[in-house]
């Protein structure tokens, strides 16, 4: 997830302080800003970035996902915690962007702007709203959005599960309960056998590696304790013991988290390919650039804990699905200090568009599989600085390809505005802004500069 990385080095700072990344560094991220423009304008002037092409049939999308567009997910988990007192969340996420219902006009944007993929996820909660009872009308629903990219020649690639799980499933212990897997897997091959047959791509989780990310990346100790206040609350609303939602995991959750999440996984994996064998399975990793500083750097410590065990399961799948926003540096001390004078983002992380192709070289390296860049964006409210991000990012993983990486496609973080989890709308990743209220989708000039490359097919 972005903005891990900025939350961890600010030990000092209160992560529910909008926009503190903007006002602790406002001016040097306007002045690195401009350099980043610059260095742009360079590249393109010197010919780096000249005319290079992907191979063909080169996946080009963009990314959502159902929780942060579609709009009164009420049956999830993550809709009790916006809503509860006190909570972590900056704001509800409310009708969202109200995907939903304008789901067609989304897909008609996707396919305008000459895209040939669009992922998505299903709502397991829109899906399962209480354990064992399967909504046959949502799964329609599913269903249209599928082969309502197929019409307009669009690639669905599809998440099983985007952080978002029911309500009753997190009150029961979320992905700490030992029955998980095997609920995680009843709904998934509930779903396969209604969509796979026109879905393109799949994946099963997104990002589970991120409790352990989270462990090495951290969050201010206050952002704990406002998350145990806000899980107390849950507890009391549901009558639970221990709710867990993947995105408000505590450390010592992460830990019990980490093997289920893996069976879930593995099952997932299985039940979806015996409907459907020859649709490409994978799982989601958020990968950052772990860079080495000094002789006795922690960086490898941090790649087995944060990415060990889940690159080898993600052996048991097709493709490595990768998503990466942001590099990290580590000493013989951990993770250091963004480096001075960086650009920054509006989430406070490190503007530095060349982790791309380092993450992508990682994951190929350590499971041999093909790669599908699955997220890869930038939070701003400055879209020049999304546009020069997106072909500086294609230009090293462009680099990474010529090196034998085997990339199938690129899908960009993300198409729409949407609600930023814990963030709230504040947070825009967007190719299209959103009217907050008459919902109406605006695209930036940025969505031009991906379209540009995709229809050349090359940078
Ligand atoms: C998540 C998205 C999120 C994005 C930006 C990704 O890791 O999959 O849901 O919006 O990061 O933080």
């Amino acid at each position: 997830m972005a903005g891990i990385g900025s939350r961890a080095l600010s030990a000092t700072t209160d992560a529910h302080e909008e926009g503190f990344a903007m006002t602790a560094s406002r001016r040097t991220f306007l002045t690195a800003g401009a350099a980043l423009l610059a260095a742009a304008a360079a590249d393109a002037k010197h010919g780096a970035l000249k005319s290079r092409a992907f191979p063909r049939g080169f996946l080009w999308g963009v990314a959502t996902a159902g929780h942060q567009v579609e709009g009164n997910n009420v049956a999830s988990d993550t809709w009790l915690l916006e809503n509860i007192a006190p909570t972590s969340f900056k704001e509800p996420s409310g009708d969202a962007c109200n995907s939903l219902v304008l789901w067609p006009k989304d897909l008609d944007l996707v396919r305008d702007l000459g895209l040939n993929t669009y992922r998505f996820s299903i709502e397991w909660s829109r899906i399962e709203p209480e354990a064992g009872q399967f909504s046959v009308a949502m799964l329609d629903h599913y269903a249209r959005m599928i082969a309502g990219c197929r019409e307009r020649g669009l690639i669905p690639m599809v998440t099983f599960n985007h952080y978002s799980c029911p309500r009753w499933f997190s009150a029961r212990g979320g992905w700490t309960q030992a029955a998980a897997p095997d609920l995680f897997v009843r709904y998934c091959e509930r779903a396969a056998r209604h969509l796979a047959r026109d879905i393109g791509y799949a994946t099963t989780l997104n990002e589970p590696n991120t409790p352990q990310m989270i462990k090495w990346f951290g969050f201010p100790p206050t952002v704990f304790d406002d998350q145990n206040a806000m899980l107390a609350a849950a507890n009391r609303a549901t009558g639970s013991t221990h709710f867990t939602a993947a995105n408000a995991a505590t450390a010592a959750d992460a830990d019990v988290m980490l093997p289920i999440m893996i069976a879930a996984h593995k099952k997932a994996y299985s039940v979806i390919k015996s409907v459907r064998p020859d649709l490409p399975v994978g799982v989601s990793l958020g990968i950052s650039d772990d860079q080495t500083v000094g002789r006795h750097s922690r960086r490898d410590e941090m790649r087995r804990d944060a990415y060990g065990a889940w690159l080898d399961a993600a052996k048991t799948g097709d493709f490595v699905g990768v998503q990466n926003y942001f590099r990290i540096e580590f000493d013989e001390n951990g993770p250091l200090p963004l480096p001075k004078g960086a650009p920054t983002n509006s989430m406070g992380d490190e503007i530095y568009p060349q982790s791309l192709g380092a993450a992508v070289r990682f994951a190929h390296a350590s499971t041999g599989l093909p790669i599908i860049v699955t997220e890869n964006g930038l939070a701003t409210d400055d879209d020049s600085l999304r546009a020069a991000y997106i072909p500086r990012a294609l230009d090293g993983l462009l680099a990474a390809m010529a090196e034998g990486v085997p990339v199938k496609g690129y899908v960009h973080w993300s198409l729409l505005d949407n609600f930023e989890w814990t963030w709230g709308y504040a947070i825009r990743f967007g190719l299209a802004a959103v009217d907050r209220k008459t919902f109406e989708r605006t695209l930036k000039p940025s969505a031009n500069v991906l379209a540009a490359i995709a229809r050349r097919n090359a940078l």
